[in-house]
């Protein structure tokens, strides 16, 4: 059996750091809040909401949550996001996806402050990321970047080999292991000799979505495994791994559940937390 990388640790320790610092702020009168808009009634997102509220309330950040009917129309929803990029007591705004159709997602993303952008999904802080300048990364690949660092994982020089090219995982998943000078292959569903890239790969990360994609003859002896995957199979939640036929041959792996799902709501706070030092001229 290979060493868990357990992320309800890491996640937890991740929000402890975050919580200290948010006490040190609100000593010097400063407040941390997050607002989070959801519109209509997916009940998944109305999940990931509440927990999201929940986690900015044990850690002293002020949370606005905005509940808004399906029949939203766009200027509505633009008007409200023009309001809370003014609005001082605010420092994050995050717009649960997916939107419903009638409302375009691109212009919706593109309305948020890139200042207040804490999902890291505006254009101007993906560009950051490109150049490796930015203050705030998507959750789940800064949140695999905490874990790797957390297990002192090296990353410099190891062939890293992500699976999905999504631009909220794949792609700035790619780009913050190249910026920790990982040899960085990204492969998707028209990649050839799939199975051979990934046995070449040190660190292995499954962002495909998909249950049990990775199988154990993909995977290098002794590598690192990373499980994005949320998928569900027979009413439970699975990975895109086949962890149990996985773990013996991998060094390090990440179980689902309990291993990169609970690290992107601890980054979200983090990237709040950013960007209330940031508005704030501090850091
Ligand atoms: N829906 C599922 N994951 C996310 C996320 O990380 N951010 C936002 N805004 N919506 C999501």
């Amino acid at each position: 059996m290979s060493r868990l990388i357990d992320g309800k640790v890491i996640s937890a320790a991740v929000k402890e750091r975050v919580k200290n610092e948010v006490s040190q702020l609100n000593e010097k009168g400063i407040t941390v809040g997050l607002a989070v808009i959801i519109v209509g009634e997916d009940p998944a997102s109305k999940i990931y909401v509440a927990n999201k509220k929940k986690a900015c309330e044990a850690l002293g950040i002020i949370s606005e949550e905005y509940a808004l009917p399906e029949s939203t129309t766009e200027k509505e929803l633009l008007g409200l996001i023009d309001t809370l990029n003014a609005k001082k007591s605010i420092n994050g705004i995050l717009c649960q996806l997916p939107l419903p159709r009638h409302l375009d997602e691109k212009r919706i993303i593109n309305a948020i402050s890139p200042e207040k952008d804490v999902d890291a999904f505006h254009p101007v802080n993906v560009g950051r990321i490109m150049i490796g300048d930015y203050d705030f990364v998507p959750c789940t690949p800064a949140g695999i970047m905490e874990m790797l660092a957390y297990e002192n994982i090296e990353t410099e020089g190891k062939r890293c080999v992500v699976i999905g090219r999504s631009n909220i995982v794949g792609k700035p998943m790619a780009m913050l292991l190249l910026h920790k000078n990982g040899t960085v292959t990204i492969c998707h569903s028209k990649t050839r000799n799939l199975k051979e890239i990934c046995l070449g790969a040190d660190i292995l990360v499954a962002a495909v979505g998909k249950a049990k994609f990775v199988t154990a003859d993909m995977v290098k002896e002794g590598a690192v495994v990373i499980d994005v995957g949320m998928n569900r199979e027979n009413g439970r939640l699975c990975g895109d791994v086949d962890f149990e036929a996985v773990k013996d041959k991998a060094s390090a792996i990440t179980p689902v559940p309990g291993g990169v799902g609970p690290m992107t709501i601890a980054m979200l706070m983090q990237n709040t937390l950013t960007a209330a030092k940031r508005q704030n001229g501090i850091g």
